[in-house]
Protein backbone atom coordinates (compact mmCIF):
# COMPACT_ATOMS: atom_id res chain seq x y z
CA UNK A 1 0.00 0.00 0.00
CA UNK A 2 1.13 3.46 -0.54
CA UNK A 3 1.15 6.00 1.47
CA UNK A 4 -0.88 8.99 2.09
CA UNK A 5 1.58 11.45 1.01
CA UNK A 6 2.25 9.55 -1.77
CA UNK A 7 -0.92 8.86 -3.08
CA UNK A 8 -1.62 12.45 -3.03
CA UNK A 9 1.43 13.34 -4.77
CA UNK A 10 0.71 10.79 -8.14
CA UNK A 11 -3.00 12.30 -7.52
CA UNK A 12 -1.60 15.50 -8.65
CA UNK A 13 0.30 14.00 -11.30
CA UNK A 14 -2.58 12.31 -13.24
CA UNK A 15 -3.68 16.14 -12.83
CA UNK A 16 -0.39 16.99 -14.50
CA UNK A 17 -0.53 14.53 -16.95
CA UNK A 18 -4.19 14.87 -18.49
CA UNK A 19 -3.14 18.70 -18.06
CA UNK A 20 -0.45 18.02 -20.06
CA UNK A 21 -3.02 16.45 -22.98
CA UNK A 22 -4.88 18.90 -22.61
CA UNK A 23 -2.33 21.37 -23.54
CA UNK A 24 -0.85 19.49 -26.44
CA UNK A 25 -4.94 19.07 -27.64
CA UNK A 26 -4.98 22.80 -27.68
CA UNK A 27 -1.34 22.89 -29.88
CA UNK A 28 -2.81 20.68 -31.82
CA UNK A 29 -6.02 23.06 -32.90
CA UNK A 30 -3.87 25.70 -33.29
CA UNK A 31 -1.58 24.21 -35.76
CA UNK A 32 -5.02 22.97 -37.85
CA UNK A 33 -6.20 26.79 -37.04
CA UNK A 34 -2.85 27.68 -39.19
CA UNK A 35 -3.14 25.07 -41.83
CA UNK A 36 0.07 23.18 -40.29
CA UNK A 37 -1.43 19.61 -40.34
CA UNK A 38 1.76 17.80 -39.73
CA UNK A 39 2.12 19.56 -36.93
CA UNK A 40 -1.08 19.22 -35.54
CA UNK A 41 -0.79 15.67 -36.11
CA UNK A 42 2.32 15.84 -33.95
CA UNK A 43 0.79 17.61 -30.70
CA UNK A 44 -2.27 14.78 -31.37
CA UNK A 45 -0.11 11.84 -30.78
CA UNK A 46 1.70 14.09 -28.14
CA UNK A 47 -1.57 14.19 -26.80
CA UNK A 48 -2.28 10.25 -27.25
CA UNK A 49 1.65 9.56 -24.94
CA UNK A 50 0.23 12.38 -22.21
CA UNK A 51 -3.24 9.90 -22.06
CA UNK A 52 -1.16 6.87 -21.30
CA UNK A 53 0.93 8.37 -18.92
CA UNK A 54 -1.97 9.76 -16.90
CA UNK A 55 -3.54 6.14 -16.86
CA UNK A 56 0.38 4.08 -16.01
CA UNK A 57 -0.35 6.43 -12.82
CA UNK A 58 -4.21 5.95 -12.25
CA UNK A 59 -3.29 2.28 -12.71
CA UNK A 60 -0.57 2.38 -10.15
CA UNK A 61 -2.34 3.90 -7.42
CA UNK A 62 -5.21 1.39 -7.81
CA UNK A 63 -2.82 -1.87 -7.89
CA UNK A 64 -1.36 -0.49 -4.46
CA UNK A 65 -5.00 -0.23 -3.04
CA UNK A 66 -4.68 3.74 -3.16
CA UNK A 67 -7.09 6.02 -3.91
CA UNK A 68 -7.40 7.63 -7.37
CA UNK A 69 -9.01 10.98 -6.50
CA UNK A 70 -9.55 13.29 -9.49
CA UNK A 71 -9.21 17.28 -9.18
CA UNK A 72 -9.89 19.76 -11.98
CA UNK A 73 -8.19 20.28 -15.35
CA UNK A 74 -7.17 23.57 -15.63
CA UNK A 75 -7.66 25.25 -18.92
CA UNK A 76 -4.75 25.49 -21.29
CA UNK A 77 -3.22 28.51 -23.53
CA UNK A 78 -5.54 28.02 -26.55
CA UNK A 79 -3.26 30.62 -29.08
CA UNK A 80 1.17 31.17 -29.70
CA UNK A 81 2.59 33.83 -31.75
CA UNK A 82 4.05 31.03 -34.07
CA UNK A 83 5.33 27.52 -34.45
CA UNK A 84 8.34 27.93 -32.84
CA UNK A 85 6.19 29.79 -29.76
CA UNK A 86 4.31 26.67 -29.07
CA UNK A 87 7.05 24.48 -29.14
CA UNK A 88 9.20 26.46 -26.72
CA UNK A 89 6.63 26.17 -24.77
CA UNK A 90 5.87 22.31 -24.80
CA UNK A 91 9.90 22.31 -24.05
CA UNK A 92 9.10 24.42 -21.24
CA UNK A 93 6.64 22.34 -19.67
CA UNK A 94 8.67 19.14 -20.65
CA UNK A 95 11.24 20.17 -18.04
CA UNK A 96 8.57 21.32 -15.37
CA UNK A 97 7.10 17.56 -15.82
CA UNK A 98 10.57 16.71 -15.37
CA UNK A 99 11.24 18.50 -12.02
CA UNK A 100 7.78 16.84 -11.13
CA UNK A 101 8.78 13.30 -11.42
CA UNK A 102 11.89 13.94 -10.20
CA UNK A 103 10.19 14.82 -6.82
CA UNK A 104 7.98 11.60 -7.04
CA UNK A 105 11.08 10.01 -6.62
CA UNK A 106 12.39 12.23 -4.05
CA UNK A 107 9.74 10.92 -2.69
CA UNK A 108 9.48 6.94 -3.33
CA UNK A 109 12.99 7.37 -1.75
CA UNK A 110 12.00 8.61 1.16
CA UNK A 111 9.34 6.42 1.94
CA UNK A 112 11.49 3.70 1.18
CA UNK A 113 8.60 2.86 -1.80
CA UNK A 114 10.89 0.83 -3.90
CA UNK A 115 7.78 -0.54 -5.66
CA UNK A 116 6.79 3.13 -6.48
CA UNK A 117 10.26 3.97 -7.43
CA UNK A 118 10.72 1.27 -9.54
CA UNK A 119 7.65 1.76 -11.59
CA UNK A 120 8.47 5.73 -11.77
CA UNK A 121 11.92 4.92 -13.55
CA UNK A 122 10.12 4.45 -16.66
CA UNK A 123 8.94 7.96 -16.63
CA UNK A 124 12.54 8.94 -15.84
CA UNK A 125 13.60 8.16 -19.08
CA UNK A 126 10.33 8.74 -20.85
CA UNK A 127 10.88 12.63 -19.76
CA UNK A 128 14.80 12.09 -21.49
CA UNK A 129 13.02 11.59 -24.76
CA UNK A 130 9.85 13.66 -24.37
CA UNK A 131 12.35 17.05 -23.69
CA UNK A 132 14.91 15.78 -26.78
CA UNK A 133 11.90 15.47 -28.79
CA UNK A 134 10.35 18.80 -28.09
CA UNK A 135 13.63 20.26 -28.07
CA UNK A 136 14.75 18.72 -31.45
CA UNK A 137 12.08 20.35 -33.07
CA UNK A 138 12.35 24.02 -31.44
CA UNK A 139 16.35 23.59 -33.35
CA UNK A 140 14.52 22.63 -36.47
CA UNK A 141 12.70 25.90 -36.49
CA UNK A 142 15.48 27.79 -35.30
CA UNK A 143 17.68 26.53 -38.19
CA UNK A 144 14.82 27.39 -40.76
CA UNK A 145 14.74 30.68 -39.61
CA UNK A 146 12.46 32.36 -42.52
CA UNK A 147 14.13 30.03 -45.18
CA UNK A 148 11.58 29.76 -47.71
CA UNK A 149 9.90 26.47 -47.71
CA UNK A 150 11.43 25.21 -44.72
CA UNK A 151 7.90 25.21 -42.35
CA UNK A 152 6.21 22.87 -45.42
CA UNK A 153 9.19 20.93 -45.06
CA UNK A 154 9.11 20.42 -41.08
CA UNK A 155 5.38 20.11 -41.38
CA UNK A 156 5.78 17.16 -43.82
CA UNK A 157 8.20 15.39 -41.44
CA UNK A 158 6.22 15.46 -38.06
CA UNK A 159 3.21 14.51 -40.18
CA UNK A 160 4.58 11.49 -40.47
CA UNK A 161 4.46 10.57 -36.38
CA UNK A 162 2.25 7.51 -35.44
CA UNK A 163 1.24 6.93 -32.45
CA UNK A 164 2.46 3.47 -30.54
CA UNK A 165 1.28 1.83 -27.82
CA UNK A 166 4.65 1.88 -25.30
CA UNK A 167 5.17 -1.66 -23.48
CA UNK A 168 2.70 -2.74 -20.45
CA UNK A 169 4.42 -1.71 -17.11
CA UNK A 170 6.72 -4.10 -15.91
CA UNK A 171 7.85 -5.66 -19.41
CA UNK A 172 10.73 -4.18 -19.99
CA UNK A 173 12.38 -5.16 -16.74
CA UNK A 174 10.94 -8.47 -17.99
CA UNK A 175 12.77 -8.94 -21.04
FE1 LIG B 1 3.72 12.93 -19.64
FE1 LIG C 1 7.12 10.21 -25.23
Amino acid sequence: MISEKMQEAINGQINAELYSAYLYLSMSAYFNSINLLGFANWMRVQTQEELVHAMKFFDHVNERNGRVLLKPIQGPTTQWDSPLAAFEAAYKHEVEVTRMINNLVDLALKDKDHATNNFLQWFVSEQVEEESSADAVVQKLKLMGDAPGGLFLIDQELGQRVFTMPPAEGAAAAQ
